[in-house]
């Protein structure tokens, strides 16, 4: 592997690297005014918390295609140049897409690397590289499948003797639980908080199958009615329900996936299970809700978070010619 070659994991809620380490969350601070890109990533996410404030911060991905252009150009280019790359020492990248992505979309992506400053662009399939990182056998002639649940997506897939036999994507993930938290809260409680208090209260409490104990959080926002500050406790029996949706429609696709698999491959992932993957992978529970429902075992990967990013690093360690082979190789077979 060459210093210069990178491996990002492009996603709708992090931005996750290898070969130079890296991982941000995909979230660019504009200033709502002049439109000016005031911070990216990290930074970003500290700014756009702060009170009103003429900067607004903007998710320049959605549901892991790219919904502006410029911003998710210049939010690489950021990552990019913080990796050691400059004019004379352009990297060499390959970019995790799911497989639900249009040509057009993909088109985009390979546009936004090249412009950010990349050598050259390489796309890989995410369940691939997600096999990858689990360390699976996909090369043997048995089945192995992987469910991963992101930020704006889920993606299904099975892998066979190198290849994704069949792949399936849901546009629902971790950013639809933390809006659902939102909405109930509006709803129920007339309380409005932002999209990390959601996040947190999801990540404290949320579940996808009843937990021994019922934990609970306490939230402290603006009543909208009135304007006053007030503190709700949330249970976690309370937040599962307000979850159920986005839950069973993860649930659905995995069910129906495993049903329209050739019959050999979905008895394999009888003996070997699901590898559950991505962040949404590590809602409490999801694994016993899947396992219970699908009736099938269910493996949670080591790091849910990087496991794309860790498959696509390795295959960086692929000279660049025997990659292209590797990556032809693993085009969905119909
Ligand atoms: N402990 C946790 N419990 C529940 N959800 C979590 C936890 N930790 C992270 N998440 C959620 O995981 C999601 C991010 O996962 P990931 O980084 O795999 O998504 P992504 O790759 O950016 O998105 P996508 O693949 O959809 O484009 C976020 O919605 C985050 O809130
Ligand atoms: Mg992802």
């Amino acid at each position: 592997m060459s210093r210069r070659d990178l491996a990002v994991d492009i996603g709708t809620s992090y931005q996750q690297g290898q070969g130079v380490i890296f991982d941000q969350p995909t979230l660019v601070a504009v200033n709502d005014r002049t439109g000016s890109v005031v911070a990216v990533g990290r930074e970003a996410w500290g700014l756009a918390g702060e009170q009103p404030s003429e900067i607004v911060a903007v998710r320049p991905l959605r549901r892991a295609a790219i919904a502006n252009f410029e911003l998710t150009e210049q939010f690489l280019r950021l990552i990019l140049r913080s990796t050691g790359s400059s004019r004379f020492t352009r990297p060499r990248v390959l970019v995790c897409v799911p497989s639900s992505l249009t040509p057009v979309e993909r088109r985009a992506v390979e546009d936004a690397v090249s412009s950010a400053g990349a050598r050259s662009v390489t796309l890989v399939e995410e369940p691939l590289a997600a096999a990858i990182g689990a360390g699976l056998p996909i090369h043997d002639p048995v089945g192995s499948m992987v469910l991963d649940v992101g930020g704006g997506i889920t993606e299904i897939a099975m892998l066979a003797l190198g290849g994704i036999v069949l792949s399936a994507a849901v546009p629902v993930g971790g950013l639809d639980m933390d809006d659902a938290i939102q909405q109930y809260l509006r709803r129920r409680h007339d309380l409005a908080i932002g999209d990390s208090a959601a996040e947190q209260i999801k990540i404290q409490v949320g579940s996808a199958y009843p937990t021994a104990e019922v934990v609970e959080a306490e939230v402290r926002g603006r009543e909208l009615g009135t304007g006053t500050h007030v503190i709700v406790t949330l249970t976690s029996e309370e937040i599962r329900e307000v979850l159920a949706d986005a839950v069973e429609r993860i649930v659905r696709a995995t069910r129906q996936c495993l049903a329209d698999c050739p019959p050999d491959l979905a008895h394999d992932v009888l003996e070997t299970g699901v590898f559950l993957t991505g962040g949404g992978a590590l809602l409490r529970g999801l694994d016993m809700r899947l396992a219970r429902d699908c009736e099938v075992p269910v493996n949670l990967t080591e790091h849910p978070l990087s496991t794309v990013a860790s498959g696509a690093g390795r295959l960086l360690d692929y000279e660049p010619d025997q990659r292209r082979a590797f990556l032809s190789a693993h085009r969905p077979v119909p």
